[in-house]
């Protein structure tokens, strides 16, 4: 095979150099990390299962005409992606009270929002991705007003979307993190969503036991990872019961 050129490598995916100019491709690695990278793990299996999530995600997601990064599948692991020019914020919305929340205000994990919370953090792995305000966005230029008002509604519409689709399957939709990029048509300059949407980036718990499903299994040593986003994407119908989902390749085995 080929080398191809690495254009990026985060904790949890690399990104290399596209067939085209303008496009890269995102392969999602089978590391875990959390605090920051304080913790680390390689959970075989991981990667695989995250790409299939946010591929089948982003999908639906165009399907209500919401621009992605995503163009198409390339196989277990990797997907072709618009390149973009990454906004430097984690766009958080939560539903229900859990995580940093909880502990910032000293609220109950699970007490249900009075309506979504959107937060923004700085992304910046040196700082440890601190909470800002839409005031610090502004003075500091990380994006423009319209931007701003662009993300919080795009990010409301997959919030509403996401809420219904996980219902669906039987999955509470507790918070989950978003990227943006900025793209060039012609002239114009676009807000599109980037990144992945897995069980890496949001909290689901299941809607009647309240499993956790999601890598808080991982941030707080639950075990059984994998089982969980399998779980989530038997649910959502990524994968048949056998496994096979009648494509070729490796069929993941539980
Ligand atoms: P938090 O409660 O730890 O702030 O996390 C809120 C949501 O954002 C949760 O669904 C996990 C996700 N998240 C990331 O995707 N990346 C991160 O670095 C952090 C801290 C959270």
């Amino acid at each position: 095979m080929s080398k191809r050129r690495r254009i990026y490598e985060g904790k949890a995916k690399v990104l290399y150099e596209g067939p085209e100019p303008g496009t890269l491709v995102q392969h999602f690695k089978d590391d875990a990390t959390a605090f920051n990278a304080e913790k680390h793990d390689v959970i075989e299996g991981k990667g695989v299962l995250n790409n299939r999530i946010s591929e089948y995600i982003f999908l639906q997601l165009a399907q209500i005409g919401i621009q992605t990064h995503f163009i198409k599948a390339l196989n277990m692991r990797e997907q072709l992606i618009r390149e973009a020019e990454i906004v430097p914020l984690e766009v958080v919305i939560r539903n229900v009270a859990a995580g940093s929340l909880v502990k910032r205000l000293g609220l109950k994990e699970g007490e249900p929002l009075p309506r979504p919370l959107i937060e923004f953090y700085y992304k910046d792995d040196a700082l440890g991705d601190p909470l800002i305000s839409e005031d610090h966005i502004a003075v500091f230029g990380w994006a423009t007003q319209n931007e701003l008002d662009e993300i919080m509604t795009i990010a409301v519409r997959i919030n509403d979307f996401l809420i219904g689709l996980f219902a669906g399957a039987g999955i509470r939709l507790v918070d989950f993190k978003l990227e943006f990029g900025r793209v060039w048509e012609r002239d114009v300059q676009r807000i599109i969503l980037a990144d992945e949407i897995s069980p890496d980036n949001c909290r689901l718990w299941d809607i009647n036991s309240n499993k956790k499903l999601d890598k808080d299994r991982f941030r707080q040593d639950l075990g059984g990872l994998v089982d969980a986003y399998q779980e989530v994407a038997r649910r959502l119908g990524i994968f048949s019961s056998n496994g096979h989902d009648g494509k070729k390749g490796p069929v993941l085995v539980s």
